[in-house]
């Protein structure tokens, strides 16, 4: 089976390259998934994405499982992964395509996404193919007219989890934080620290925030606080950076 993951940016229907639509008009069958009613949003996004490409292939969804709560946090994360590959299998049997499989995965596949890693528990193994999408981060750094990297620096890319666990990364000079449900850059020692933050990137409902971490921090966290209880879900990021580096 030819199964294609396929980038599609960060929340904005015309992130969507045109490699990738040319691929989903392509595809014989378009797999999304189900996460739930607060993230109803964006199962829509992904239907807007598929008619805007032109795309005729039958839209299957599927019901993501639910991670075992007991189970520690690395092998709850594998045994949900093994889940997600059995849902795909019984999607895929029921619609019985004749040609490529299509997945829309959220920003890059690259990029702290696990469609790669369920992809490889398929059987058999499926001839893959991955196109690229506008990842959170280029979403965050163009949003603010900022380079990722310092002149020839080097950029750490890491989670909210690790950051509060681990503090700032050591010899890190650019952190870009993701995955982060707590605003982790609150659990840092610095004063010297500027932020550039980002939720719903590409979205309507976009927000963005900047400044030395002391003083667009607190306003981060409120903000954070009142647009998740608004929409009830968000996304955010942002890249930490001591102040007075370009
Ligand atoms: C599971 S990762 C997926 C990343 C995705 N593959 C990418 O290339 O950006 C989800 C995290 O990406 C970030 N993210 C994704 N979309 C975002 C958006 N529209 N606005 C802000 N952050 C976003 C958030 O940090 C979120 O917790």
């Amino acid at each position: 089976m030819d199964l294609w993951l396929i980038g599609i940016g960060t929340g904005n229907p015309e992130h969507v390259t045109l490699e990738a639509q040319r691929a989903l008009r392509e595809a014989a069958l378009i797999l999304v998934p189900r996460k739930g009613p607060d993230k109803s949003d964006l199962a829509g996004l992904r239907h807007r994405i598929i008619a805007e490409a032109g795309a005729t292939a039958p839209v299957q969804e599927f019901d993501y499982p639910t991670r075992d709560p007991n189970l520690p946090y690395k092998h709850r994360v594998r045994a949900w992964h093994d889940e997600i590959a059995l849902c795909w299998q019984d999607a895929i049997a029921k619609a019985d395509p004749h040609g490529p499989v299509a997945l829309l995965v959220w920003g890059d596949p690259s990029l702290y996404d696990s469609t790669l890693r369920i992809a490889t528990r398929l059987e058999p193994a499926p001839k893959l193919r991955v196109l690229p999408g506008i990842t959170a981060l280029h979403a965050l750094t163009a949003a603010h007219g900022i380079t990722f990297n310092t002149l020839a620096g080097a950029v750490t890319v890491t989670t909210g989890r690790r950051l509060r666990d681990h503090g700032w990364p050591y010899g890190a000079e650019t952190v870009a934080v993701m995955l982060d449900g707590d605003c982790g850059f609150r659990s840092l020692d610095r004063t010297d620290l500027m932020i550039w933050w980002g939720a719903y990137l590409g979205m309507e409902e976009q927000i963005l925030d900047h400044g030395p971490v002391v003083e667009a921090g607190p306003r981060i966290v409120e903000a954070r606080a009142r647009a998740r209880a608004d929409h009830g879900w968000i996304m955010d990021t942002y890249v930490l950076r001591p102040m007075g580096l370009d």
